[in-house]
Protein backbone atom coordinates (compact mmCIF):
# COMPACT_ATOMS: atom_id res chain seq x y z
CA UNK A 1 0.00 0.00 0.00
CA UNK A 2 1.06 3.34 -0.94
CA UNK A 3 1.11 6.33 0.97
CA UNK A 4 -0.15 4.40 4.35
CA UNK A 5 -1.32 6.76 7.61
CA UNK A 6 -1.95 5.56 10.65
CA UNK A 7 -4.84 6.99 12.30
CA UNK A 8 -7.04 7.02 15.32
CA UNK A 9 -10.57 8.39 16.90
CA UNK A 10 -9.07 11.92 16.32
CA UNK A 11 -9.48 12.37 12.86
CA UNK A 12 -12.10 14.18 11.54
CA UNK A 13 -14.18 12.99 8.22
CA UNK A 14 -13.20 16.29 6.39
CA UNK A 15 -9.81 15.71 6.92
CA UNK A 16 -9.70 11.90 6.37
CA UNK A 17 -11.10 12.48 2.81
CA UNK A 18 -8.46 15.25 2.19
CA UNK A 19 -6.07 12.66 3.04
CA UNK A 20 -8.15 9.87 0.82
CA UNK A 21 -8.41 12.28 -2.33
CA UNK A 22 -4.15 12.94 -1.86
CA UNK A 23 -4.44 9.50 -2.61
CA UNK A 24 -3.09 8.15 1.17
CA UNK A 25 -4.97 4.78 2.37
CA UNK A 26 -5.86 5.24 5.78
CA UNK A 27 -4.82 2.72 8.71
CA UNK A 28 -7.28 2.52 11.52
CA UNK A 29 -5.64 2.04 14.99
CA UNK A 30 -8.69 3.67 17.15
CA UNK A 31 -12.35 2.01 17.88
CA UNK A 32 -13.70 -0.20 15.81
CA UNK A 33 -17.33 1.46 16.34
CA UNK A 34 -15.92 4.87 16.07
CA UNK A 35 -14.57 3.58 12.60
CA UNK A 36 -17.88 2.38 11.05
CA UNK A 37 -19.00 5.69 12.19
CA UNK A 38 -15.95 7.20 10.09
CA UNK A 39 -16.87 5.09 7.40
CA UNK A 40 -20.56 6.49 7.17
CA UNK A 41 -19.80 10.00 7.51
CA UNK A 42 -17.15 9.40 4.64
CA UNK A 43 -19.81 8.03 2.77
CA UNK A 44 -22.37 10.67 3.16
CA UNK A 45 -19.99 13.43 1.87
CA UNK A 46 -19.91 11.18 -1.32
CA UNK A 47 -23.53 10.10 -1.66
CA UNK A 48 -24.61 7.54 -4.19
CA UNK A 49 -26.33 9.60 -7.01
CA UNK A 50 -28.68 8.06 -9.54
CA UNK A 51 -29.33 9.34 -12.82
CA UNK A 52 -27.36 9.44 -16.28
CA UNK A 53 -26.20 6.57 -18.36
CA UNK A 54 -25.73 3.59 -17.01
CA UNK A 55 -21.50 3.65 -17.51
CA UNK A 56 -21.46 7.20 -15.75
CA UNK A 57 -23.49 5.72 -12.64
CA UNK A 58 -20.38 2.70 -12.31
CA UNK A 59 -17.89 5.01 -13.04
CA UNK A 60 -19.26 7.30 -10.03
CA UNK A 61 -20.40 3.73 -8.02
CA UNK A 62 -16.64 2.57 -8.91
CA UNK A 63 -14.94 6.11 -7.40
CA UNK A 64 -16.87 6.18 -4.32
CA UNK A 65 -15.79 2.49 -3.96
CA UNK A 66 -12.37 3.45 -4.77
CA UNK A 67 -12.71 6.18 -1.60
CA UNK A 68 -14.52 4.12 0.66
CA UNK A 69 -12.38 1.34 0.53
CA UNK A 70 -9.21 3.58 1.36
CA UNK A 71 -10.07 3.17 5.21
CA UNK A 72 -8.49 0.38 6.20
CA UNK A 73 -8.39 -2.41 9.47
CA UNK A 74 -5.51 -4.41 10.37
CA UNK A 75 -6.55 -8.39 10.61
CA UNK A 76 -4.14 -10.22 12.91
CA UNK A 77 -4.97 -13.81 11.69
CA UNK A 78 -8.53 -13.31 11.22
CA UNK A 79 -9.31 -11.57 14.10
CA UNK A 80 -9.42 -7.58 14.61
CA UNK A 81 -7.83 -6.53 17.55
CA UNK A 82 -9.27 -3.35 18.05
CA UNK A 83 -11.32 -1.69 20.97
CA UNK A 84 -14.98 -2.88 20.76
CA UNK A 85 -14.35 -4.80 17.20
CA UNK A 86 -16.82 -8.27 17.15
CA UNK A 87 -15.38 -11.62 16.72
CA UNK A 88 -14.81 -12.02 13.06
CA UNK A 89 -13.23 -15.27 12.57
CA UNK A 90 -16.14 -17.13 11.51
CA UNK A 91 -17.09 -14.65 8.90
CA UNK A 92 -13.43 -14.28 7.43
CA UNK A 93 -12.81 -17.96 6.89
CA UNK A 94 -16.00 -18.31 5.35
CA UNK A 95 -15.19 -15.54 3.27
CA UNK A 96 -11.62 -15.68 2.67
CA UNK A 97 -10.44 -19.49 3.47
CA UNK A 98 -7.67 -19.97 6.32
CA UNK A 99 -6.08 -16.56 7.91
CA UNK A 100 -2.55 -16.72 6.44
CA UNK A 101 -1.05 -13.92 8.33
CA UNK A 102 -1.41 -10.45 9.07
CA UNK A 103 -2.76 -7.90 6.56
CA UNK A 104 -5.33 -5.08 6.13
CA UNK A 105 -8.86 -5.17 4.79
CA UNK A 106 -11.23 -2.23 4.12
CA UNK A 107 -13.48 -1.93 6.82
CA UNK A 108 -16.49 -1.83 4.06
CA UNK A 109 -15.34 -4.88 3.12
CA UNK A 110 -15.05 -6.43 6.22
CA UNK A 111 -18.93 -5.41 6.96
CA UNK A 112 -19.59 -6.48 3.80
CA UNK A 113 -18.17 -10.25 4.93
CA UNK A 114 -20.05 -9.59 8.34
CA UNK A 115 -23.23 -9.12 6.93
CA UNK A 116 -22.76 -12.15 4.76
CA UNK A 117 -21.98 -14.20 7.47
CA UNK A 118 -25.11 -12.87 9.20
CA UNK A 119 -27.29 -13.74 5.95
CA UNK A 120 -25.64 -16.97 6.09
CA UNK A 121 -26.76 -17.66 9.36
CA UNK A 122 -30.16 -15.96 9.25
CA UNK A 123 -31.09 -17.51 6.09
CA UNK A 124 -33.72 -16.04 3.35
CA UNK A 125 -36.79 -16.56 3.62
CA UNK A 126 -38.16 -17.64 -0.01
CA UNK A 127 -42.10 -17.69 0.21
CA UNK A 128 -42.61 -19.81 -3.02
CA UNK A 129 -40.16 -22.07 -1.84
CA UNK A 130 -41.37 -21.85 2.14
CA UNK A 131 -38.26 -22.36 3.31
CA UNK A 132 -34.99 -20.51 4.25
CA UNK A 133 -32.28 -20.78 1.77
CA UNK A 134 -28.67 -19.93 3.36
CA UNK A 135 -26.53 -18.01 0.92
CA UNK A 136 -22.66 -18.16 1.04
CA UNK A 137 -20.20 -15.26 0.69
CA UNK A 138 -19.72 -14.16 -2.52
CA UNK A 139 -22.96 -16.84 -4.05
CA UNK A 140 -26.72 -14.45 -5.41
CA UNK A 141 -28.63 -14.22 -2.48
CA UNK A 142 -32.44 -14.50 -3.64
CA UNK A 143 -33.41 -11.34 -2.19
CA UNK A 144 -35.48 -10.21 -4.63
CA UNK A 145 -38.37 -13.39 -5.20
CA UNK A 146 -40.50 -12.39 -8.15
CA UNK A 147 -38.12 -14.82 -10.57
CA UNK A 148 -38.76 -17.75 -8.20
CA UNK A 149 -42.63 -16.82 -7.88
CA UNK A 150 -42.75 -16.92 -11.62
CA UNK A 151 -40.81 -20.49 -12.01
CA UNK A 152 -43.62 -22.12 -9.40
CA UNK A 153 -46.39 -20.47 -11.46
CA UNK A 154 -45.53 -21.67 -15.14
CA UNK A 155 -47.62 -24.98 -15.67
CA UNK A 156 -45.14 -28.08 -15.63
CA UNK A 157 -44.75 -29.73 -19.20
CA UNK A 158 -44.02 -33.48 -18.03
CA UNK A 159 -40.99 -33.78 -16.55
CA UNK A 160 -38.26 -36.15 -16.32
CA UNK A 161 -34.93 -34.54 -15.88
CA UNK A 162 -34.05 -30.82 -15.41
CA UNK A 163 -31.37 -29.21 -15.21
CA UNK A 164 -30.79 -25.90 -13.29
CA UNK A 165 -28.49 -24.07 -15.18
CA UNK A 166 -26.36 -21.59 -12.56
CA UNK A 167 -27.86 -22.53 -9.54
CA UNK A 168 -26.43 -20.18 -6.99
CA UNK A 169 -27.89 -21.46 -3.60
CA UNK A 170 -29.53 -24.27 -5.52
CA UNK A 171 -33.02 -22.26 -4.88
CA UNK A 172 -34.57 -23.22 -8.57
CA UNK A 173 -33.07 -26.58 -8.19
CA UNK A 174 -35.78 -26.65 -4.77
CA UNK A 175 -38.56 -25.60 -6.02
CA UNK A 176 -38.27 -27.86 -8.80
CA UNK A 177 -37.90 -30.67 -6.96
CA UNK A 178 -40.92 -29.56 -4.68
CA UNK A 179 -42.74 -29.18 -7.65
CA UNK A 180 -42.11 -32.48 -8.25
CA UNK A 181 -39.59 -33.02 -10.88
CA UNK A 182 -38.16 -36.56 -10.17
CA UNK A 183 -34.45 -35.47 -10.98
CA UNK A 184 -32.93 -32.72 -10.99
CA UNK A 185 -29.19 -31.76 -12.06
CA UNK A 186 -27.66 -28.25 -11.27
CA UNK A 187 -24.46 -26.71 -12.29
CA UNK A 188 -22.54 -23.63 -11.32
CA UNK A 189 -19.22 -22.31 -12.67
CA UNK A 190 -18.36 -20.52 -9.11
CA UNK A 191 -17.12 -23.14 -6.50
CA UNK A 192 -18.65 -21.35 -3.35
CA UNK A 193 -22.17 -21.90 -5.36
CA UNK A 194 -21.49 -25.15 -5.76
CA UNK A 195 -20.86 -25.95 -2.07
CA UNK A 196 -23.58 -23.23 -1.11
CA UNK A 197 -26.16 -25.14 -3.21
CA UNK A 198 -25.44 -28.70 -2.00
CA UNK A 199 -25.49 -27.18 1.62
CA UNK A 200 -28.90 -26.13 1.12
CA UNK A 201 -30.04 -28.82 -0.97
CA UNK A 202 -29.07 -31.35 1.84
CA UNK A 203 -30.71 -29.34 4.94
CA UNK A 204 -34.33 -29.32 2.90
CA UNK A 205 -33.96 -32.86 2.31
CA UNK A 206 -33.74 -32.45 -1.83
CA UNK A 207 -31.70 -35.28 -3.66
CA UNK A 208 -30.10 -33.60 -6.65
CA UNK A 209 -26.86 -33.47 -7.98
CA UNK A 210 -24.52 -30.44 -8.26
CA UNK A 211 -22.02 -30.14 -10.92
CA UNK A 212 -18.97 -27.19 -11.00
CA UNK A 213 -18.96 -26.53 -14.76
CA UNK A 214 -19.25 -23.83 -17.41
CA UNK A 215 -22.95 -24.09 -18.44
CA UNK A 216 -24.42 -27.72 -18.94
CA UNK A 217 -23.90 -30.88 -16.79
CA UNK A 218 -23.19 -34.08 -19.04
CA UNK A 219 -26.79 -35.38 -20.64
CA UNK A 220 -30.10 -34.07 -21.88
CA UNK A 221 -33.30 -33.31 -19.84
CA UNK A 222 -36.74 -31.87 -20.28
CA UNK A 223 -36.66 -28.82 -18.55
CA UNK A 224 -34.09 -26.75 -18.51
CA UNK A 225 -34.28 -23.44 -16.62
CA UNK A 226 -31.77 -20.82 -16.20
CA UNK A 227 -31.83 -17.38 -14.43
CA UNK A 228 -28.24 -15.96 -15.60
CA UNK A 229 -26.84 -12.66 -15.04
CA UNK A 230 -28.47 -9.84 -15.81
CA UNK A 231 -26.54 -7.10 -16.85
CA UNK A 232 -24.10 -7.03 -19.91
CA UNK A 233 -21.14 -5.24 -18.59
CA UNK A 234 -17.39 -6.10 -17.34
CA UNK A 235 -17.86 -7.72 -13.42
CA UNK A 236 -15.51 -5.63 -11.51
CA UNK A 237 -15.13 -7.56 -8.10
CA UNK A 238 -15.64 -11.11 -7.60
CA UNK A 239 -18.94 -10.76 -6.67
CA UNK A 240 -20.11 -9.03 -9.28
CA UNK A 241 -20.14 -12.50 -11.44
CA UNK A 242 -23.68 -13.62 -10.10
CA UNK A 243 -24.93 -10.47 -11.65
CA UNK A 244 -22.44 -8.93 -14.42
CA UNK A 245 -22.10 -10.86 -17.92
CA UNK A 246 -19.90 -9.15 -20.21
CA UNK A 247 -20.88 -8.76 -23.53
CA UNK A 248 -23.60 -11.21 -22.42
CA UNK A 249 -21.04 -14.05 -23.06
CA UNK A 250 -22.66 -16.91 -20.91
CA UNK A 251 -26.24 -15.63 -21.94
CA UNK A 252 -25.13 -16.08 -25.67
CA UNK A 253 -23.44 -19.50 -25.21
CA UNK A 254 -26.35 -20.75 -22.99
CA UNK A 255 -29.07 -19.90 -26.09
CA UNK A 256 -26.49 -20.81 -28.81
CA UNK A 257 -26.37 -24.92 -27.32
CA UNK A 258 -29.12 -25.16 -24.96
CA UNK A 259 -31.08 -26.80 -28.05
CA UNK A 260 -27.94 -29.60 -28.07
CA UNK A 261 -29.20 -30.26 -24.21
CA UNK A 262 -32.44 -31.32 -24.69
CA UNK A 263 -35.08 -33.91 -25.21
CA UNK A 264 -36.99 -34.06 -27.89
CA UNK A 265 -40.22 -32.22 -26.94
CA UNK A 266 -38.29 -30.63 -23.95
CA UNK A 267 -38.29 -27.08 -22.93
CA UNK A 268 -36.42 -24.20 -21.69
CA UNK A 269 -37.17 -21.81 -19.01
CA UNK A 270 -35.06 -18.29 -18.90
CA UNK A 271 -35.13 -15.63 -16.32
CA UNK A 272 -34.39 -12.12 -17.55
CA UNK A 273 -34.54 -8.97 -16.00
CA UNK A 274 -35.66 -6.00 -18.86
CA UNK A 275 -32.87 -3.25 -16.89
CA UNK A 276 -30.60 -4.51 -20.13
CA UNK A 277 -32.41 -3.01 -22.77
CA UNK A 278 -33.95 0.04 -20.01
CA UNK A 279 -30.25 0.78 -19.68
CA UNK A 280 -29.38 0.78 -23.04
CA UNK A 281 -26.83 -2.10 -22.84
CA UNK A 282 -28.72 -4.15 -25.05
CA UNK A 283 -30.76 -3.47 -28.34
CA UNK A 284 -34.04 -4.29 -28.06
CA UNK A 285 -34.61 -7.43 -30.43
CA UNK A 286 -30.81 -8.66 -29.60
CA UNK A 287 -32.17 -11.26 -27.00
CA UNK A 288 -34.97 -13.21 -29.59
CA UNK A 289 -32.18 -13.01 -32.63
CA UNK A 290 -30.00 -14.96 -30.27
CA UNK A 291 -32.91 -16.88 -28.91
CA UNK A 292 -34.22 -17.44 -33.36
CA UNK A 293 -29.80 -18.16 -33.69
CA UNK A 294 -29.49 -20.93 -31.07
CA UNK A 295 -32.49 -22.57 -33.37
CA UNK A 296 -35.02 -22.00 -30.33
CA UNK A 297 -38.29 -20.29 -30.28
CA UNK A 298 -40.81 -18.64 -27.91
CA UNK A 299 -43.08 -20.82 -26.92
CA UNK A 300 -44.40 -18.36 -24.17
CA UNK A 301 -43.52 -15.76 -21.74
CA UNK A 302 -44.78 -14.44 -18.35
CA UNK A 303 -43.69 -11.06 -16.68
CA UNK A 304 -43.33 -10.55 -13.20
CA UNK A 305 -42.29 -6.93 -11.53
CA UNK A 306 -39.57 -7.19 -9.30
CA UNK A 307 -40.63 -5.71 -6.05
CA UNK A 308 -37.22 -5.90 -4.17
CA UNK A 309 -35.92 -2.65 -2.93
CA UNK A 310 -33.15 -1.84 -5.89
CA UNK A 311 -35.98 -2.15 -7.99
CA UNK A 312 -35.85 0.34 -10.97
CA UNK A 313 -39.03 1.40 -11.88
CA UNK A 314 -40.92 -0.01 -14.98
CA UNK A 315 -38.02 -2.55 -14.50
CA UNK A 316 -40.09 -6.47 -15.90
CA UNK A 317 -38.86 -9.67 -15.29
CA UNK A 318 -39.61 -12.31 -18.16
CA UNK A 319 -40.00 -16.44 -17.66
CA UNK A 320 -39.11 -17.07 -21.44
CA UNK A 321 -40.58 -20.67 -22.44
CA UNK A 322 -38.54 -21.70 -25.75
CA UNK A 323 -38.95 -24.96 -27.69
CA UNK A 324 -36.48 -26.37 -30.18
C1 LIG B 1 -28.33 -14.45 -11.12
S1 LIG B 1 -27.47 -15.78 -10.38
C2 LIG B 1 -28.82 -16.93 -10.22
C3 LIG B 1 -28.65 -17.93 -9.11
C4 LIG B 1 -29.81 -18.89 -8.89
N1 LIG B 1 -30.12 -19.66 -10.06
C5 LIG B 1 -31.06 -18.14 -8.47
O1 LIG B 1 -31.95 -18.04 -9.30
O2 LIG B 1 -31.13 -17.66 -7.34
C6 LIG B 1 -26.53 -16.43 -11.75
C7 LIG B 1 -25.69 -17.66 -11.43
O3 LIG B 1 -25.07 -18.14 -12.64
C8 LIG B 1 -23.76 -18.59 -12.35
N2 LIG B 1 -22.99 -18.61 -13.60
C9 LIG B 1 -22.49 -17.56 -14.29
N3 LIG B 1 -21.86 -17.99 -15.39
C10 LIG B 1 -21.96 -19.35 -15.41
C11 LIG B 1 -21.52 -20.36 -16.30
N4 LIG B 1 -20.84 -20.06 -17.41
N5 LIG B 1 -21.80 -21.66 -16.01
C12 LIG B 1 -22.48 -21.97 -14.87
N6 LIG B 1 -22.93 -21.04 -14.00
C13 LIG B 1 -22.68 -19.75 -14.26
C14 LIG B 1 -23.27 -17.61 -11.30
O4 LIG B 1 -22.18 -18.13 -10.56
C15 LIG B 1 -24.55 -17.42 -10.45
O5 LIG B 1 -24.61 -18.37 -9.42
Amino acid sequence: MDHVITVDDSISAHRALRLIRRGSTLLWKGDFQNAKQLLAALGRRIPAERGGSFQAQRRRAAERARVLNALVVPLVGHQVLLRRAPDVRTACDQAYGPAQGDRAVPLRELLGVIGAHQLRVRGVYVPALGARVHPHYGVFAPTRSEYADLVVGQPLPRVRTAFDIGTGTGLLTALLSKRGVPEVVATDNNPRAVECARENLARLGVRAGVVETDLFPAGRADLIVCNPPWIPAVPLTMLDHAVYDEDSRMLRAFLRTAGEHLEPGGEVWLILSDLAERFGLREQGELLEMVRAGGLRVAGRTDAVPRHGRARSGELTTLWRLTA
